[in-house]
């Protein structure tokens, strides 16, 4: 097959990126190793920035996100078992947050990519990038036991975590940034109805937060360390230990239930520099990984996405140098995004080895929130995302 872009990974940022193209009226194949129905039922990230959504309208993709997102213009943070602060970034910033799932999210986009006829590939195992450097890049993988390669003008590294596109940049151009956190979230989904808005929590016994999917799914998470084992947690020791994270005035209100989903994610902050390398160009979280506090990941991968097609349009439309400076441009919002999710992690989390002194002076980054417009206004700008 010959295309002009050739994606890898059909996850959120390559099935975005295609569309995304495809609008431009540029030609693309997306391979994904996994096959439709795995990836439809990952359950992951579920805020999104106004700037998302306004991108995934772009693409064609935002009739669900009106009727069925969850649109709030606050969160609640609450510290010492007792106090509550309430950032109203709607009012700082005059842009909201929008609760909808990733799921969803995904159905939305295969089902635009369906009827856009962008060909994409399941269940493609082996793939492999070749000659990213020339000015002739190449795919090779196999599916349905047959070989397939597919050539192109550029490749898009869309792959995730685990993907293959990074390591595919030579080490001695590549400079990788990483941070491991000492624990986990352990993650519930119930089909109970949600608290209104999101409330963080600092507490002793580890962060806490209570997040929502629609009117009837709700998304809760505390701390736990990252070795537990989902065996661990009942849900009866879940609902015990995420309500004593959680002031009186916010437990009161939580409506328990079974669980329906549960599980355990460690965390960490990576970013790789640069985000392309000859004809290969990453985006999402192929180049960079944030701890899900403040949520970020998703609309980083959207935020890329947006950059990349841009730059790829311009650049077949004869304008060279937006694609020369992707790396450069993305990495700017990424860096934003990354510091802000490893200050807020800081800021919510007890660290096993952490000192009173830490624990006190976190207390008084609070305080000092509670007090402040001004710091409430530099929380609720970076919270929101910086604009594109
Ligand atoms: N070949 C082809 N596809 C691959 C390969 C490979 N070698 N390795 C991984 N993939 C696929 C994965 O199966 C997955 O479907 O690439 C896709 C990457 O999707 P995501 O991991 O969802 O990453 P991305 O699209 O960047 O989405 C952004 O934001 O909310 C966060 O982590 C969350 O997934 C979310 C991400
Ligand atoms: C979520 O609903 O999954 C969520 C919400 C807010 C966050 C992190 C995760 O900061």
């Amino acid at each position: 097959m010959k295309t002009q872009v050739v994606i890898i990974g059909a996850g959120p940022a390559g099935t975005l990126l295609s569309l995304l193209l495809k609008r431009n009226g540029i030609e693309s194949v997306v391979i994904e190793r996994q096959s439709k129905a795995y990836v439809l039922g990952r359950i992951r990230a579920g805020v999104l920035e106004s700037t998302s959504v306004e991108i995934l309208k772009a693409a064609g993709v935002g009739g669900r996100i009106d009727s069925r997102g969850q649109a709030h213009d606050h969160v609640e943070i609450a510290w010492r078992g007792e106090d509550v602060l309430s950032i109203g970034f709607g009012r700082l910033t005059g842009k909201n947050m929008v609760a909808y799932g990733q799921t969803l999210i995904q159905e939305d986009l295969y089902e635009a990519a369906s009827n856009e006829n962008i060909g994409i590939v399941f269940e493609a195992a082996d793939v492999e990038i070749h000659d990213p450097d020339s000015g002739a890049p190449f795919v090779t993988y196999k599916a349905d036991g047959q070989a397939g390669r597919v050539d192109a003008d550029f490749v898009a590294g869309c792959d995730g975590q685990h993907g293959v596109s990074r390591a595919t940049i030579p080490s001695s151009v590549k400079r990788e940034y990483e941070n491991a956190y000492p624990f986990g979230w352990l993650g519930i989904l119930s089909e109970t109805p949600p608290l209104p808005g999101l409330v963080y929590a600092n507490h002793e016994r580890g962060f806490a937060l209570c997040s929502q999917r629609n009117p009837m799914l709700s998304r809760y998470y505390v701390q736990c360390p990252v070795d537990d084992s989902v065996d661990d947690w009942s849900d009866d020791r879940f609902w015990s230990e995420l309500t004593t994270r959680l002031p009186r005035s916010v437990a009161d209100n939580i409506v328990t239930g079974p669980s329906i989903e549960k599980s355990i994610a460690p965390l960490r902050s990576y970013v790789i520099e640069p985000m392309q390398h000859g004809a290969l160009f990453l985006a999402g979280d192929a180049a960079h990984i944030v701890p899900p506090t403040g949520a970020k990941g998703l609309n980083l991968a959207i935020s890329d996405v947006h950059y990349l097609a841009k730059a790829m349009t311009q650049h077949f439309a004869g304008d060279t140098a937006p694609l020369e400076n992707y790396s450069a441009t993305a990495l700017r919002r990424v860096w934003s995004s990354v510091r802000f999710s490893w200050w807020l992690t800081t800021l919510l989390h007890r660290f096993p080895d952490q000192s009173d002194f830490e624990q006190r002076a976190r207390e008084e980054d609070l305080n000092y929130l509670t007090q402040s417009e001004a710091a409430q206004t530099a929380f609720a700008e970076q919270y929101v995302g910086l604009d594109l």
